[in-house]
């Protein structure tokens, strides 16, 4: 079957891309605005892009409703720093808490429940529930396709401190049985690692 993007809908569009980039890993984002509001959220349209220095990205969309940007984009925008947190499967539900579209002023720590950790370069806290979390400075944002409903943007973070946990690490070396990511698959499908199969 062929199929003509330009002849989809947002959300048919939507279901092609995300049926078909599985499995994906969930980069929960933690930013505090200008006004030192703490915000958490998560993002699978994420990955690594360089390592020399590393480099992370993700893509915070423009809201379903008009014209207006997603809290986590707005915070980065002002304050130029973040955290990437990698989501593992015990914390799914505290992650899909962050995900409801809390107005501005609502510290989304305290509704999910997640404990906030001192970071030690940038201002914005990580979260002390994830094992492995990385503090970001903004080096660019690139905004991708319309100007609504659909379009997105691209934000590039350089990583600027690493955190791992003690007992998932042995010479640089994550042990990814032991740190079980969640991955998102489309719709409210997830899934958990498992049947490796080695080159
Ligand atoms: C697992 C998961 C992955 C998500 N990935 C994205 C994504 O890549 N881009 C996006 O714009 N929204 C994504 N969302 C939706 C946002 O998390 C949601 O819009 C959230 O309310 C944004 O919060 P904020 O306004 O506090 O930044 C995802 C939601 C879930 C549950």
């Amino acid at each position: 079957m062929l199929i003509d993007p330009a002849q989809l809908s947002i959300k048919e569009n939507y279901k092609l891309l995300t049926g078909s980039i599985l499995p994906r890993p969930i980069a929960l984002v933690s930013s505090r605005s200008e006004d030192g509001i703490l915000n958490v959220a998560p993002f699978s349209f994420f990955t690594g892009i360089s390592s020399n220095p590393p480099t992370i990205c993700f893509s915070p969309a423009w809201k379903a409703r008009g014209e207006q940007k997603k809290d986590t984009l707005v915070n980065i925008e002002q304050t130029r720093e973040f955290a990437v947190n990698m989501t593992t499967v015990d914390m799914m539900q505290k992650m899909t808490a962050c995900a409801n579209d809390y107005p501005p002023e609502v510290d989304e720590f305290e509704v999910s429940g997640f404990t906030p950790k001192q970071s030690q370069v940038v201002v914005p806290p990580c979260i002390a529930e994830s094992p492995i979390n990385f503090e970001c400075k903004l080096l660019q944002i690139v905004p991708v396709g319309r100007r609504e409903a659909g379009g997105s943007f691209l934000v590039i973070g350089e990583i600027v401190m690493f955190h791992v946990a003690d007992d998932l690490i042995d010479n640089y070396r994550i042990d990814m049985e032991k740190l079980q990511p969640l991955a998102r698959l489309a719709g409210t499908a997830y899934c958990r690692l498992g049947d490796f199969i080695h080159s």
